[in-house]
Parts: C-alpha cells; structure tokens; sequence
C-alpha cells in the first residue's frame, strides 16, 4: 500500500515516540493541516474510515471490533461491530446503537402515551408572548457563531469534550443572572464516552422532580425540551464539522428559549427540562444514557419534543415550522402544531421522516414516553439542509435563516410554558 509521505513521518516518528521532541513535530504537522493530513490518510486506505481510525485515533482503534447492536432506522436490528458504524455514516445510514438499551423496562404505571389523551387547553398567551419577546435573533447567532467555531464536536474528540463544557458555561451564566424567584438546577451527565449531556432544569413549585426516598411515587411528570450537541462529518469524524445546522441550530433554539424563560423568572408547577444531548451521531447514545437512568430512577416523562435542524429554509418550498408525524405520540404531535397558529409567525406543516434517519426523541419513544420532533422543513419533500455531515454544514448559506430557528425558539416557549405550567 501507498503511504502519504507526511504520513510515513508521522508513523515514523511515532515509533521513535519516546523522544518527545520528535513526538511535538509529528504532532505540529499534523494540527498544522489536519484537513490535508486525514485526507491522505484516508486515500491511503481507499477511503476505509475503519483501518484510517486505527492509525488516527488510537484509543478509538482499540474499541473498533467491538460488537454493537445496531438498528438502522427502517430495518431489522443487526450485530456489526464499532468500525462498521463508521461504515454505515460514510454511507449516509442513520442509525441506533442499541447494545447497552436492549431491555429498557418502562413502567406502564407512569407512560402517559395513550393514543388519546387529552392535553391542555392553550391558555397561557400573556406568558407566553411576553417570554417570545425576550427572544433575539442576534444572541443566536453569537451563540452558533462560537458553537461552529469548534473544529467539530465529535463525541469521541477533545473539541466535542470542549464544546460540551462551553455549552455548559453558557447555561451555567444564564442561571447565575437568574431573578431569585426562580429554583433551577444543572446537570452534567457524564457518559460511556468522553462528551457529556447537559441539562438544566426548572424545578416545580410544589412537589418534587426525582423520588425520594421517603415518597417514592410523589414525584412530578417532567417537560423535556432537547437538541443534540454534537456534529459530525460522515465522510471521517476527524474532519472539520462546523454542524451549523445539525444540531447547532436546534441547541441555540433551546438555549434562546431557556434564556428567554429564566430571564422571564419562569416558575413552572411541573419541572421542565432543557437537554443538551451528546452523541446523537454515534446512534443516539447520549440521548438513550439518559433515557435508562430515567426509567431506572422511576423519573417520570409527561412530554419531550426534538429539535434537530431548525434553520434551513428550502428555496422551493413555502416556509413553515413542521413537526414529524413518523415514530411520535400522535396526539402530542396534534396538541404541539396546534401551538403554531397561536404563537409562531410561520403555518404549521407536518413531515415524514426517512425510513433510515432519526433523532432523540426516538429514545424517548421507544421507551413508550409521548415525544413529537420539529424540524425546519418536510424531509420527505427534500426541504432539509443537504449539506449537514459535512464541512459545508454552516451558517453562511443563503438558505440559512436565523429568523426561522426563531419560530423554533417561539414554539418552545410555548411547549414549556402551556405544559409546564406557571405559578406565581
Ligand atoms: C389529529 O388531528 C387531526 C385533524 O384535526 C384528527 O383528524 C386526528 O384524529 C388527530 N389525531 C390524534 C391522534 O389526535
Ligand atoms: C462544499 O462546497 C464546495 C463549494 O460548493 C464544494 O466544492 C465541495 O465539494 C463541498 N464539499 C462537500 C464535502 O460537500
């Protein structure tokens, strides 16, 4: 096999390693170009992502024959291996990773996901529109303009470790400017992985969040509001992914609604929660970590709704804010595009995911918990962003619009708000 000469030297000097100065110039040629270097490395392999990542990543390389349970969307669950999921993202699959979430034991007792159930009458207007207008187009923007700033926020890279932690600084500022009628709290959820999930939570004003132990069942039906945080470029995640709009539209869409709600001194009478999902491009992993403790610490789930690309509008298409009606609670899904009318600026449009794509919610609704996904266009007539997983993925397209993430933004205060409640 033909190596990439910058290769060779990289390899060479990782045998010499010991020497640390040969070690520091390896590693200087390779962040000086990493693009070019991972480029070669790549064609070296005729494009094989898997033998590619066990020269580039040592410790992912150690994992890649692992077997993994694995479900690609609109097919029958299959054992491959660690390195065939780089495999399947090069061929554009989507997918679960299912191994460790085989028998997630959901206690009917506490699933409200009865076809027809009934949610509340929308009421809330004066609130509602009174955190709508604390929302800005320009905090948004800042906000992606530093998220895409990350070389990528691959769950597996130290930038997706970094990008992490500066979400999780942003939410932990937020609270801290906090009028002191509000009760919040913030979680980082460490993983399997090296990325964590965040979370911020507004606590109920009368009740709890989580049992306890003297009143195991007295706890209160949360409201999950989610977005993943990490990106990836499919081709090999060591390349650049700015993930302007998969997922950094959707994590700034719920950070504007979560700033907005704080600042608004917002105090639910259910908890309402705001997650910062890791690692929906390795299968959903983050999202499915958290779903587990979930079930297994008896937290209850009242509604969770995804918000997974919300800035892209289609040239061809009439914009609107759609909600998925594939793999969701189909009341809950009416209930949400019912919000539409009322507090966004855009129709209300329902979609239909692929067969072989998916998001967090997922973990929540195979759990058997009511969960809906809004995203900025109908997949099905191709209005979504064709350039996500890859480096082209930013937020300088024509076609990227902050003004419609805002709708987004708009309709998760509305969610938060109508379901969660408010007391004085
Ligand atoms: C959703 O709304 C449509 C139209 O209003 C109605 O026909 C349908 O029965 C509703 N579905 C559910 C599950 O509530
Ligand atoms: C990114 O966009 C440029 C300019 O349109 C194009 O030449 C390139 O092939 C694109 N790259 C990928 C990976 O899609």
């Amino acid at each position: 096999m033909k190596l990439p000469a910058l290769f060779k030297s990289f390899i060479l000097l990782g045998v010499l390693a010991s020497a640390s100065v040969a070690s520091l110039s390896a590693q200087s040629a390779f962040s000086s170009d990493p693009v070019a270097y991972y480029t070669e490395l790549l064609a070296a392999y005729n494009n094989d992502p898997v033998q590619a990542m066990q020269v580039a990543d040592p410790a992912y390389a150690a994992i890649l024959d692992e077997p993994r349970l694995i479900e690609v969307f609109g097919a029958e669950r299959q054992w491959m291996t660690e390195g065939d999921k780089l495999q399947l993202k090069q061929a554009g699959l989507a997918f679960m990773d299912v191994t460790d979430f085989e028998d997630i034991e959901v206690d009917r007792s506490f699933v409200r996901a009865e076809k027809s159930q009934a949610w509340p009458e929308i009421q809330r207007q004066d609130q509602v529109n009174k955190v709508i207008s604390l929302l800005s187009v320009d905090t948004m923007r800042e906000d992606l303009v530093t998220l895409t700033s990350f070389y990528n926020r691959f769950y597996r890279s130290d930038y997706g470790v970094k990008s992490s932690r500066w979400i999780f600084d942003q939410v932990l500022q937020i609270v801290a400017s906090a009028p002191p009628s509000t009760r919040l709290s913030i979680e980082t959820f460490t993983h399997s992985f090296p990325q964590s999930s965040i979370i911020a939570r507004f606590e109920p004003s009368g009740g709890r969040s989580s049992p306890s132990p003297k009143h195991p069942r007295d706890v209160l039906p949360r409201i999950i509001l989610g977005a993943h945080q990490d990106s990836s470029n499919y081709k090999f995640p060591m390349f650049p992914a700015p993930g302007a709009d998969d997922d950094g539209s959707g994590t700034v869409t719920i950070l504007a609604a979560f700033r907005a709600l704080v600042e608004a001194g917002f105090t639910p009478a259910a908890p309402v929660e705001f997650h910062w999902y890791a690692a929906e491009e390795g299968g959903l992993l983050g999202s499915q970590e958290v779903v587990k403790e979930y079930v297994a610490l008896e937290k209850k789930v009242g509604a969770m709704i995804q918000f997974d690309m919300t800035a892209y509008v289609d040239p061809r298409s009439e914009p609107g804010v759609t909600l998925m009606t594939t793999d969701v609670h189909p009341s809950l899904t009416n209930w949400t595009l019912s919000l539409v009318p009322e507090y966004c600026s855009l129709s209300q449009k329902e979609g239909k995911l692929w067969p072989n794509a998916g998001s967090d919610h997922m973990s929540w609704h195979r759990a058997g918990f009511p969960a809906v996904f809004a995203a900025e266009g109908d997949p099905d007539k191709d209005e979504f962003d064709p350039w996500v997983h890859t480096v082209n993925d930013t937020m300088y397209l024509d076609e990227f619009s902050f003004e419609h993430a805002l709708e987004f933004a708009k309709l998760a205060v509305g969610f938060a708000v109508e379901l969660g409640g408010w007391t004085d």
